[in-house]
């Protein structure tokens, strides 16, 4: 829906008083009322990278989800303030792995006597929590476009990984991109005593895999591949990764949200695409493509928003801005200093990856 034209004005001119005291990031997933402020848009990994690179800015108001907030600010300097336009913009996934459950995990581990050969490697969508967790083993943070490197590297360090908390990344990845099989992986639920897994299970994995999942692309699945497929012959199937291990095996091409950008931008005009990720992005490049003839839809006509990316919403930026504006600092997101001094190795890990 187009955006209230007085909030659009407003939201300018908030932004033009702060000037350079003030940096916007906006993840590809955010509604284009808030897309349209935003300084760089980008996919979690190139946020992060970008957070880091703005030494000069006060504030870095962030438009995505609790979990990237946290991550820029881990990852910039302390009188830097991040803030999160809505706090209540969570993520189911990250939400999925506590430290309490992960510290279980571990204690389970120990206790089969793997932990020692066990690297964990956590999804960036996990809290500051498992990022400092993840640390403190001697592990390292991945996004969607670069867990292969993420694992390649933690098959070095160790001979089984733990991936938190999206199974699906995990499984896709060693399968897809590292040659493991579905016999290499066993899932660890939290809910369950011992994680539901027995010694032996664990004793044989490569990867053990933390039950948890995105309830966006959770949503699509085979029979969303194969009606696209029937209604749109030529369709060429574009997934994220975090989509099912049946949904991606059976897609053409596979990747974040920046390399499905990517592979759109490079598409002949002509080509039809179905995307299976977020629906405001899917939109926003069915309307960008739709003038060079590529036709663009969205996998699933059944699957909805993520209602918490979409938290962010003109009305809390206009808020945040003008709050700023008149020197009120608000929603700072603030990781404690003990939690970052670990999440931040981790987190470094992952921008050294090669
Ligand atoms: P990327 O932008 O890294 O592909 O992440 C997708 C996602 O689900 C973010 O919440
Ligand atoms: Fe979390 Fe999925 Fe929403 Fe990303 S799309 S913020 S992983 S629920």
């Amino acid at each position: 829906s187009p955006s209230d034209p007085d909030l659009v004005e407003r939201a300018r001119a908030a932004k033009e008083k702060l000037g350079d005291k003030v940096f916007v990031l906006g993840h590809h997933y955010q509604r284009d009322e808030v897309i349209q402020f935003a300084d760089v848009t980008g996919d979690s990994f190139k946020l992060a990278r970008d957070a880091a690179a703005r030494p000069e800015a006060e504030y870095i108001v962030f438009c995505g989800v609790h979990f990237m907030a946290e991550s820029a600010d881990i990852l910039t300097s302390d009188d830097q303030k991040v803030v999160l336009p809505d706090l209540a913009a969570g993520c189911s996934m990250a939400d999925m792995a506590t430290a309490e459950q992960v510290a279980e995990c571990w204690d389970v581990l120990t206790e089969a006597g793997i932990a020692e050969q066990v690297v964990p490697v956590s999804y960036m969508n996990s809290s500051a929590d498992i990022k400092a967790f993840t640390g403190k083993h001697g592990g390292t943070i991945c996004t969607s476009s670069n867990a292969k490197r993420a694992l390649e590297w933690a098959f070095q360090q160790g001979e089984k990984v733990l991936f938190l908390p999206d199974q699906h990344l995990g499984r896709n990845t060693a399968v897809r991109d590292m040659g493991m099989s579905l016999d290499d992986c066993v899932v660890y639920n939290p809910h369950k005593p011992g994680g539901g897994v027995t010694v032996e299970e664990l004793r044989a994995a490569k990867m053990i895999l933390w039950r948890g999942h995105c309830s966006v692309h959770g949503r699509f699945s085979l029979d969303s591949v194969n009606d696209v497929r029937a209604r749109i012959p030529g369709v060429n199937v574009l997934v994220h990764p975090e989509c099912k291990h049946e949904v991606v095996a059976a897609a053409d091409y596979v990747g974040s949200t920046e390399y499905i950008i990517k592979a759109l931008e490079a598409a002949p005009a002509g080509s039809k695409w179905a995307i299976g990720t977020e629906l405001n992005l899917v939109r926003r490049l069915a309307n960008r493509f739709a003038p060079e003839g590529k036709e663009i839809v969205f996998l699933d006509r059944t699957v909805c928003f993520c209602s918490t990316m979409n938290r962010i919403d003109l009305p809390h930026l206009v808020w945040t801005l003008e709050s700023l504006a008149e020197g009120k600092l608000v929603n700072r997101i603030e990781v404690d200093k003990e939690t970052e001094a670990f999440a931040k190795l981790a987190l470094e890990r992952m921008l050294a990856l090669p």
